[in-house]
């Protein structure tokens, strides 16, 4: 079976969404930024801090090229994964990726109160949020399957996903 990859950005409901559509297909779930963590032993906040950005893209991209030579799986991506366009192609060549589509105000309530992600601390998330967004949106917009997340519940979204990744697979 071809892996399910899920792409968006933060607070897109990609693990949320990932649990769900994991436990009704039978496939394994690999959520890529704890996959991480266990692997170099530190947080992705620590990470961050300690070895900055950049640093995390690069274990990011080796998580992806790890993952991708496995079946079976659906894959929460981190929301920085579209950065690199080798990640895409990698991630494409095993599995059907979907985006999972939401808008700043939406992305900005569900990670409130959040500490665990270094790029929406500090003063002004919401600020930060609609920044990033906005320069990632192409990106994101790139991806063949897309499903709104806002204003559906977790079980039509996955629901949606699932169809997409049937007809795909
Ligand atoms: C990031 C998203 C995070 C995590 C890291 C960077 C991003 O994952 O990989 O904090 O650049 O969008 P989630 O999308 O799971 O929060």
């Amino acid at each position: 079976m071809k892996n399910l990859v899920l792409l968006g950005f933060m607070g897109s409901g990609k693990t949320t969404i990932g649990r769900l559509a994991a436990a009704e297909l039978g496939l394994r779930f690999v959520d890529m930024d704890q996959w991480i963590e266990q692997r170099v032993g530190m947080s992705v906040a620590d990470i961050f801090a300690q070895r900055g950005e950049s640093a995390f893209r690069d274990l990011e991209a080796g998580a992806v090229g790890e993952l991708a030579l496995q079946p079976n799986l659906v894959i929460a991506t981190g929301g920085g994964v579209v950065l690199r366009a080798s990640n895409i192609a990698t991630l494409a060549r095993t599995g059907v990726l979907v985006h999972l589509r939401v808008n700043a105000e939406t992305a900005t309530l569900r990670t409130q109160g959040k500490t665990h992600r270094p790029l929406l601390q500090g003063e002004d998330a919401a600020g930060r949020i609609r920044a990033l967004l906005a320069e990632r949106q192409p990106l994101y917009d790139a991806i063949p399957h897309s499903v709104e997340s806002v204003g559906h519940s977790p079980d039509e979204i996955t629901r949606d996903v699932i169809r997409i990744y049937q007809t795909e697979g």
